[in-house]
């Protein structure tokens, strides 16, 4: 059933206050409700929930509701108008509910003996009836009752005696907020004081013997706080702030007030079992889900259509936070190339949407790289337009003015409109158009005059339900270098609101060089003619990194586009390399990224946009003929670089020692394309942590001799699932194309590919699917394996399977031969009887692309 923003009516009641009383087990969970309840309009009242709920009982005031009154359907409760009293009246309801077969990790279930819950967006519908929608906010007051030695729920701990606790959280929130947790867990503790002088008791809860791998969590849930509090001013507002890992986990991590619930691979940390950015992640995401304490749960979205305005504006808090603890250039670049390789992907195919959606069927099918990723641009867009006091005036006045509401993105640009006097009627495009627009350049050289004048022009193409696309505000960051490398014209910001418009800079003393969109100061993409000469100039000089880089990988990606057609290398990009590989005083994690060719997808990406077909076994011989050459140009100095970035110990997971780590592991990509895996097996048998161990893995298996050392880490972490995961993952994806498929099946074979374990189906299938010439084979092999896991999965946990179609949504790019594959294997999911909404709905709009 399509739901339609424009439908959107408020509840015709007031919920004053929930109270839930859950006595659990495995088997038969019995969940009481009662709802203190006003009526403020006509009508019947309506609630949600899921087909799993066997109701007990449904009483209001006490009495129970007479059946004629009641209606229980699939999935509302009725309880007609004349039942219901004028005024106050109290509904409790009693169901019994089966957390144990649970496997679709939505509501209430079970993680290796952990009572756990995942609400949103629609979760609590499965754990009694309620209104579950994000505009009905109440405080929780709510009793646990198990012989589980740890009970926790959200806001404060009241009361607790031996098996129960009783918890209440006086802020009130909607029902996707709601968590419990019941298990025998070990807290790693510490202490925070907030700025105005709260003292909040934080704990990280994880399985017993893994406290030494929750450190790290705990250290980054303090320094978010403290972020928040100078970037932001934002405080905590509980008593105790309680963080638990469990293994079983659909998505990252998810913001329940007071009671964030992570996905181990988010928390676990230590040097021998994650890797540094697994680091970097845990850093990010712990900070996440707290910025959401107030970007989601203070202010929450008054619907689902708007998820963006929480998501994209906590990412955007999340991207500052690390660029404020790491280097800020260096997550840019990353950002850009996250964006580019999922969210342009989203925007270029069938599943195209804007970030907020006008209309869907599932929403956990949108909780995308658009609604997340692309959201966060877009909020970094208006901070460049109003500037850094425009956007604090805005966000303080969101905080004061929002503050306990359920809003909208009207809300959130009305701040900015009151707050700096901008009309942003135009710029909400951004918000409810689809399309990644691509603006093109050319330039105007009056020697003369010595002006330069740049005409731009901006078109998004259609998609689906979009055909037409006005042109949007487009913030065009330029610099201008002259030719020796100077920089002539620092960053100014272009403000284009027209299908086409020209800028012009004066007082020029000769021809500069144009560096354009630094910053990556909006999400679009760029042609301009540039030469190889002027690319490399901007390679050697630009101020800006972002441009710098970009300069780099545009010259990379024309010569890989070029070698897929079959041309020859082209000697400038080895020459740039050259250059960036001399300098010595290159920041190393920047170095890294200046190494890094564009993956496969991304050149494919790039070849449709530019209206070729691209051959998948072309691209793969491409790239690896460039690694090739680029090794052999410059052994010696990445020889040097491998050598000089080796860190020294003890292991630490900061900016410098990863960044060292990262160009060393570069360069032994590079190296291990003309060495045979010497030098990967050399980085192995010295390897003193997870980070070194999968960067020479990946090239072991490439250089078919991984042999011994899949064998050591199996023996070695057989009880460890996030490193096994590890080991699903990466021989999929680094095998050779030809051996992906094969690899991949004796994985599934294995007994511990346990498809009920979220993270381990996306460590297989995932790791196969970013083996682009493998998913991509001519014989349609790998969309076929995808197909039938997907078609397993679905009955098991419908969320996942929906989510992993996207590994099949680029499929209008390729040839003829290979999408008549793609669609028999998406026509064959869609036949599947009882396939669940969420995949329908996912494999219908990625066939309507024929
Ligand atoms: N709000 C969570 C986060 O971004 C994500 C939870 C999404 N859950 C889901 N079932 N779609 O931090
Ligand atoms: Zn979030």
């Amino acid at each position: 059933e399509t739901r339609f923003l424009a439908d959107y009516r408020p509840w015709p009641f007031r919920l004053i206050e929930t109270r839930l009383d859950i006595t659990l087990a495995p088997r038969g969970s019995c969940v009481r409700s009662e709802l203190a309840l006003e009526r403020t309009g006509p009508g019947p009242l309506v609630l949600d929930g899921g087909a799993g709920l066997h109701t007990l009982s449904v009483c209001i005031d006490g009495a129970a509701v007479p059946p004629e009154a009641l209606a229980i359907g699939g999935e509302a409760l009725t309880i007609g108008d004349r039942a219901l009293p004028e005024g106050r009246f109290t509904l409790s309801c009693t169901v019994e509910i089966d957390p144990e077969a649970n496997t679709a990790l939505e509501g209430l279930y079970l993680s290796g003996g952990i009572f756990c819950t995942q609400c949103e967006a629609e979760g609590f519908r499965h754990i009694t009836w309620y209104p579950d929608r994000p505009d009905v906010m109440a405080p929780f007051r709510v009793t646990l009752r198990s012989d589980m030695p740890v009970l926790l729920s959200n806001g404060n701990p009241v009361a607790s005696g031996p098996g129960w606790a009783e918890w209440h959280d006086p802020w009130p929130k909607p029902a996707y907020l709601f968590a419990l947790v019941a298990g025998d867990l070990r807290a790693v503790s510490g202490r925070f004081a907030t700025s105005s002088g709260r003292e909040v008791a934080l704990n990280v809860w994880v399985r017993p013997g893994d406290e030494d791998r929750a450190g790290f969590a705990l250290e980054s849930l303090v320094k978010a706080m403290r972020w928040d509090e100078t970037a932001y001013g934002r405080e905590y507002d509980l008593d105790v702030f309680n963080i638990v890992a469990v293994d079983d986990f659909n998505m990252g991590a998810m913001e329940n007030k007071g009671l964030n619930i992570f996905n181990s691979r988010l928390v676990l940390a230590s040097p021998e079992t994650a890797t540094d950015s697994d680091y970097e992640r845990i850093e990010a995401v712990i900070a996440h889900e707290y910025f959401h304490n107030w970007t989601g749960n203070r202010i929450t979205c008054r619907d689902w259509f708007q998820l963006c305005l929480k998501e994209g504006l906590t990412v955007f808090r999340d991207q500052q936070f690390t660029s404020d603890m790491r280097s800020a250039a260096v997550k840019r670049i990353e950002d850009v190339v996250t964006l580019r390789a999922r969210q342009f992907r989203e925007d270029a195919g069938p599943l195209a949407h804007p970030p907020r959606p006008d209309r869907y069927e599932e929403i956990n099918n949108f909780y995308t790289a658009t609604v997340y990723e692309k959201g966060a641009e877009v909020i970094g867009m208006l901070r460049r337009l109003v500037g850094d006091d425009g956007y604090r005036r805005a966000l303080d006045l969101y905080f004061d003015r929002h503050d306990g509401q359920a809003c909208t993105i009207e809300d959130w640009l009305k701040v900015f409109e009151d707050a700096t006097g901008r009309d942003l009627t135009q710029f909400k495009r951004w918000y409810t158009d689809a399309g990644t627009p691509r603006l093109t350049m050319a330039e105007d050289w009056d020697q003369g005059a010595g002006r330069l004048t740049l005409r731009f022009r901006q078109d998004t193409a259609p998609t689906p339900g979009q055909p037409d696309k006005p042109p949007r505000v487009i913030p065009i960051a330029v610099g201008l270098l002259s030719p020796n490398g100077d920089e002539v014209v620092p960053t100014r910001v272009l403000e284009m609101t027209d299908a086409e418009q020209s800028f012009a800079f004066d007082g020029l003393g000769g021809r500069p060089v144009v560096s354009l969109l630094r910053g990556f100061s909006a999400p679009v993409t760029v042609d301009r003619r540039i030469s190889r000469s002027e690319r490399a100039l901007l390679v050697a000089h630009d101020t800006d990194p972002f441009a710098r880089w970009e300069a780099a990988d545009s010259l990379a990606m024309d010569s890989l586009v070029a070698m897929a057609a079959g041309a020859g290398s082209d000697p400038a990009l080895s020459y740039a390399y050259g250059g960036v590989l001399a300098e010595r005083a290159m920041d190393p994690a920047f170095l890294a990224l200046m190494l890094r060719l564009p993956a496969e997808d991304e050149i494919a990406a790039e070849m449709a946009r530019r209206g070729a077909v691209p051959d998948p076994d072309a691209i793969h011989r491409a790239r690896e003929a460039l690694m090739t050459e680029l090794a052999t140009d410059h052994a010696r100095v990445l020889d040097q670089i491998m050598a000089e970035m080796d860190c020294p110990l003890p292991y630490a997971p900061d900016a410098a020692q990863s960044g060292a780590r990262s160009a060393r592991l570069a360069a032994l990509a590079l190296l291990s394309r003309i060495d045979g895996g010497e030098r990967a097996q050399a980085v192995w048998d010295r390897a003193g942590n997870m980070t070194e161990r999968m960067g020479a893995l990946t090239q072991l298996i490439r250089a078919g001799r991984a042999e011994g050392a899949l064998a050591w880490m199996e023996q070695r972490f057989a009880g460890n699932r996030l490193v096994m995961d590890k080991f699903f993952t990466v021989q999929p994806m680094a095998a050779a194309p030809d051996r992906a498929l094969p690899v991949a099946r004796a994985l599934a074979a294995r007994p511990d590919f346990d498809i009920r374990n979220p993270n381990r189906f996306r460590a297989l299938i995932g790791g196969f699917g970013a083996n682009h010439a493998a998913l991509h084979a001519a014989d349609g092999s790998g969309y076929d394996f995808v197909a039938d896991w997907l078609i397993r999965i679905d009955p098991v946990n419908p969320q996942i399977a929906a989510r992993m179609c996207s590994l099949l949504e680029t499929w209008p790019r390729y040839d003829e031969g290979r999408r008549a594959h793609a669609r028999r294997a998406l026509e064959r999911i869609a036949a599947l009887p009882g396939l669940s909404g969420n995949t329908a709905e996912m494999v219908t709009r990625i066939l309507a692309a024929r």
